[in-house]
């Protein structure tokens, strides 16, 4: 018997060129998991706008800036849908009938919420930017997606959605599908300025899309381990910003660097030339995919509009059929 593959939903918010810490946070494994899920990626223009409605034209050029940089680290177009949020109906109608299932208060004590209006500086919170986590129960529910691959961060919003759908489920007797967290076996990227986020705001990312030239000037400048004032004093690995990223990036030469480091036996700029490399390795195919995508923009674009068709199709009859559970067809 033929067995339905599951179906995973994740997305990013179209606000800027993603960086390394989406990379290891999330893209990696869309990766991997396109091979055995069916995949859905969601350019997340709406979300987008609950911290930049007032930069419409960054949301714009980043939909396509996301999803090239999701197609140049090697997501496969003929096999993941990539989606444009504010097209898709069914999430609007959704987030209006989850909202009344959530209370403001437990959107309020939402960790996530919390650290990034305290980021952004918001004295009050708008209505939208307090809903969102709605709003993505709403993006990972309108197909029934089984699994959402996401960082840590996100993890308060996953167990928010699976609340919703098994109230709603229970109200209505609907059976859409509760979604389970996979969270990202790499934790959050530290900055190399010793940052513990990288973040565009923190003006510390290393972007997918950056030259070999950008790349050495966040590497050049990296804070490493304070005390190696000379090359002959050992250093400390472990608290050092460029051994971490030898960790996640340089995993072939990661102990014979921290041996070399223990014992003086390499310089910081030598060993920050060899991170530099290791780095270079990984992104020289993601510009050279970058490069072609850039230089066929109608295909992008084309893959954008007959993905959110095709997703369209699915959440209009999942919302059909959830409105007639809920009585509201005359
Ligand atoms: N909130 C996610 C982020 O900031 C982006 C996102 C929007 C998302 N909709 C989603 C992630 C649905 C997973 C599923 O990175
Ligand atoms: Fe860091 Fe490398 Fe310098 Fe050691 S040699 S302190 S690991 S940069």
């Amino acid at each position: 018997m033929e067995t339905k593959q599951k179906r995973i939903l994740t997305g990013d918010r179209t606000t800027g060129k993603l960086h390394l810490g989406h990379y290891v946070g999330s893209l990696k494994s869309r990766v991997e998991l396109q091979h055995t899920y069916e995949t859905f990626v969601l350019l997340a223009d709406v979300q987008a706008l609950t911290t930049h409605f007032e930069d419409p034209e960054l949301i714009n050029s980043s939909i396509y800036d996301v999803a090239i940089d999701n197609l140049s680290v090697g997501l496969d177009p003929e096999k993941v849908t990539l989606v444009q949020q504010s097209q898709i109906t069914s999430i609007a109608e959704l987030t209006v009938f989850y909202s009344m299932l959530v209370t403001v208060n437990q959107l309020r004590h939402n960790p996530t919420i919390k650290t990034e209006a305290k980021n952004y500086g918001y004295a009050d919170l708008t209505y939208g930017f307090l809903g969102y986590p709605v709003s993505q129960t709403a993006d990972i529910t309108f197909c029934n997606a089984d699994l959402v691959p996401v960082g840590e961060d996100q993890v308060p919003h996953i167990e928010l959605a699976r609340k919703i759908v098994r109230k709603f489920n229970d109200m209505y007797g609907t059976s859409i599908v509760e979604p389970q967290v996979k969270l990202s076996t790499v934790g959050r990227l530290a900055g190399l300025d010793g940052n513990a986020k990288m973040g565009k705001s923190m003006g510390n990312a290393i972007y997918l899309s950056d030259t070999p030239e950008a790349v050495w000037e966040r590497v050049r400048n990296a804070v490493t381990d304070p005390a190696r004032v000379t090359i002959n004093i050992p250093g400390t690995p472990e608290i050092c910003n460029v051994y971490k990223y030898h960790c996640v990036f340089n995993e072939a030469e990661k102990d014979n660097i921290a041996e070399l480091c223990r014992t003086a036996q390499i310089g910081c700029v030598a060993c920050k030339k060899r991170l530099n490399a290791a780095l270079n390795a990984m992104l020289d195919p993601i510009r050279e995919k970058r490069a072609y995508y850039e230089a066929h923009r109608g295909e992008v674009r084309d893959l954008i509009i007959e993905g959110t068709r095709k997703a369209n199709v699915i959440g209009n009859e999942n919302i059909h059929a959830i409105k007639e559970k809920m009585h509201v067809l005359i």
